[in-house]
């Protein structure tokens, strides 16, 4: 039994994380060791560096993306075998430096699509988002397959994106699977530089100094998820048998729906002194240009998506959660 045991551990292939520092890799790495086991994961990173924590509980390498090369010496010191390929450069942050978006969210993906045709992944996932959707996108509802105009350099990288994922899954066989995530609500890891960052940022301001000012407006409604339901829905597509993914550009995935004023209303169930005040800039534009709730009918039956947080939940939980690792009361 210990000697089958050994053998299966030794032929377990390797996952590597891209973007593993971020605010979706940090929780991705952890439930995925969990899940494979610690020195099964490689979690990689640029230019933040983790805490010692995470540093310390598997394999971490520092790895441009960028720079195929780079990318390649680890898939053979490792023998990669699957990726979950996180690096991107936001919305907002996207529309201060596009060079940078364009570069980094194209490139990057490029490089690992080319990369998992050359060494036969058996899978590869990518992120992609509403940001993928434009002013004249179905704001309600919106459909998996519907027009797709964005006006930002992060939105328009996710729609090459998503088609470049379709053609090497129709040219090359590459199974790979994707996600349009909307905005992740966290406590862990700051999200870098996105317009639905202000669903993070409330519940810090709250908890610290019991007002916020928002820079969207009270009734910029955006679809949102809770993270666990992120990491959840990550590994259930990725689990799925390959004959259940039947889209390969990426899946529309949703969760709950809220505006500025909905969630400040739902904090102040918690925290009845707290105050949200209203300073919309230029991310309002954006937030505007996106849908405000997704049809992701296609996820659910297709591969079983199931969300589990409301708005009620994720505000409970990030209230407790956030107030414990801030050190602070309700
Ligand atoms: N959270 C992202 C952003 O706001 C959307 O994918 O840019």
């Amino acid at each position: 039994m210990t000697v089958r045991v050994i053998c299966m551990a030794k032929e377990m292939k390797k996952i590597l994380v891209t973007g593993s520092v971020g605010q979706i890799g940090s929780e991705l790495v952890p439930a995925l060791r969990a899940k494979y086991g610690n020195e099964n994961v490689i979690a990689t990173g640029y230019k933040t560096m983790p805490g010692e924590s995470f540093r310390n509980a598997g394999p971490f390498e520092i790895v441009d993306v960028m720079d195929k090369d780079s990318l390649r010496v680890i898939i053979e010191k490792y023998d990669i075998d699957t990726i979950y390929h996180l690096v991107s450069v936001l919305s907002a942050m996207g529309e201060k430096n596009p060079n940078l978006a364009w570069d980094v969210n194209m490139i990057t993906l490029k490089n690992v699509l080319d990369l998992a045709k050359e060494y036969e992944f058996s899978r590869v996932f990518w992120a992609s988002s509403i940001a993928a959707f434009g002013p004249s996108t179905p704001k309600d509802n919106t459909p998996q397959l519907t027009v797709m105009d964005p006006n930002t350099m992060y939105g328009l990288t996710k729609v090459a994106g998503e088609l470049l994922c379709n053609y090497y899954f129709v040219k090359h066989g590459v199974d790979v699977r994707s996600l349009r995530y909307p905005g992740i609500i966290s406590y862990k890891t700051l999200p870098g530089g996105g317009t639905t960052d202000y669903a993070v940022e409330i519940f810090y301001e709250a908890l610290k100094n019991r007002k916020y000012a928002c820079f969207l407006k009270e009734d910029a409604t955006l679809p949102m998820m809770h993270m666990p339901d992120a990491i959840k829905a990550t590994i259930d597509i990725m689990q799925a048998e390959p004959s259940k993914i039947k889209t390969r550009t990426s899946y529309n995935l949703a969760a709950v729906s809220f505006s500025p004023k909905e969630i400040a209303e739902e904090i102040k169930k918690h925290i009845p002194e707290f105050e949200c005040t209203y300073e919309p800039d230029f991310r309002q534009k954006i937030a505007e240009s996106w849908p405000k709730v997704i049809d992701d009918s296609s996820a659910r039956n297709d591969w079983g998506w199931k969300h589990e947080f409301g708005l009620a939940e994720m505000t409970k939980d990030m209230l407790e959660k956030l107030g414990e690792k801030l050190g602070v009361n309700l």
